[in-house]
């Protein structure tokens, strides 16, 4: 097949614009949109009802997708969630139960350490499951039920598109098994579905913040290192915002839970470190407040990603706020997503590094 960058100068750049686009058309896999109800796989070889454990294993970004959902399987199914990054997975010799499932999630479907983890899984007699993005992948074959995503082919290295289409798939995945193991009403599953079905148009709103993004990305282009906060969802998205800069930019980039900000990090603030806070004004919120005003005290230059609500209540000065619009908390990682990967993409173009092709990097590690 070809694929072109169309009207944009990189793949990436391509990529992070499509996201409404794929995120729309893998959420069709996965909800009606005319009963706003979801539907898993009519041959799923499990059913959810009967799963005691979901044990999650992938690599990079993939990864980051999969502990999102970690979050959602809990609140919407009270389904205990075990993940692992592959490479530690596949050696550690976890204790499996025949009531376990396994779920991998890949975007090429050929990651070396998570293919080793889902034949470990295999082996066990566990029942896997995959969500990965290239149907004709090894993974795909290998599992005994996949979830696709969508994403259509991703070039560039550093993944955008395909992050979201896993968020999309998993979530609605997540609402779907909380339903079947009636943890969600019929009314739960409605509210639930249609705030996913808003995500695309949440999109377009977070892609309207790029030239905003692109001024702010000529300031971090010039620093040396960055921090990324997060809690609750938003702490999966700040590993990803830390991964997608170091990757393509090469700055050196943490992400950490706000609330482990005390125990570490805060010792490395100063007037120097940007500290990139991802806070939707949700049930949460109120905690990373006083860890802004931590980083504040001591002088660091907060750059907050919040809605109108969150950007009032601060209590303290943003260098500079990214103003969302107020959405479902449940779909607020995927939209947040969009401004994460700007600010690294936009970082790396005012560097001139390859963005598509960073330097040391693979696009599938298929060798481990
Ligand atoms: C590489 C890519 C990442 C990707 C990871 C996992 O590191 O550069 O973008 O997240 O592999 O790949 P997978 O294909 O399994 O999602």
């Amino acid at each position: 097949f070809l694929v072109d960058k169309g009207n944009h100068r990189h793949f990436m750049a391509k990529e992070i614009h499509e996201q409404p686009e794929v995120v729309s058309h893998t959420l069709s896999r996965y909800v009606d949109f005319t009963t706003g109800r979801t539907r898993l796989p009519d041959d799923l070889p499990f059913d959810f009802r009967g799963v005691r454990r979901l044990v999650i294993s992938a690599c990079g970004t993939a990864y980051y997708a999969g502990l999102t959902a970690k979050y959602w399987f809990e609140r919407f199914a009270r389904l205990p969630v075990d993940i692992d990054i592959a490479s530690e997975f596949r050696y550690r010799e976890a204790p499996l139960d025949p009531g376990d499932v396994s779920l991998f999630v890949s975007q090429s479907g050929e990651t070396a350490d998570t293919l080793a983890a889902l034949r470990y899984c295999k082996g066990a007699g566990q029942k896997v499951a995959a969500v990965v993005n290239v149907q004709e992948s090894t993974i795909a074959r290998e599992a005994d039920a996949v979830f696709p995503t969508l994403a259509g082919p991703e070039i560039g290295v550093a993944s955008t598109k395909a992050f979201t289409c896993q968020l999309t798939a998993l979530a609605a995945i997540a609402v779907a098994a909380g339903r079947v193991r009636g943890e969600l009403s019929e009314a739960d599953e409605e509210r639930l579905v249609t705030a996913l079905m808003e995500i695309p148009r949440y999109m377009a709103e977070a892609l309207k913040r790029e030239p905003q993004i692109e001024k702010l990305a000529k300031t971090l282009s010039k620093v040396e290192h960055v921090l990324y906060l997060g809690r609750g969802t938003s702490f999966p998205l700040a590993l990803e915002g830390a991964l997608k800069l170091k990757e393509i930019s090469y700055i050196h980039a943490e992400g950490y839970a706000a609330g482990e900000l005390k125990h570490g990090p805060i010792a490395l603030i100063d007037e120097t470190m940007p500290v990139i806070v991802i806070a939707p004004h949700d049930r949460i919120f109120e905690k990373t407040v006083s860890n802004m005003q931590e980083v504040a005290a001591r002088g660091g230059r907060i750059i907050l990603i919040t809605d109108p609500k969150g950007a009032e209540a601060t209590g303290v000065e943003p260098f500079e706020t990214i103003v969302l619009p107020e959405m479902p908390a449940t779909i607020a990682p995927l939209v947040y997503a969009i401004p994460i990967q700007l600010l690294a993409y936009h970082t790396a173009v005012s560097i001139g590094t390859d963005v598509d092709q960073p330097r040391n990097l693979a696009k599938s590690v298929t060798v481990e």
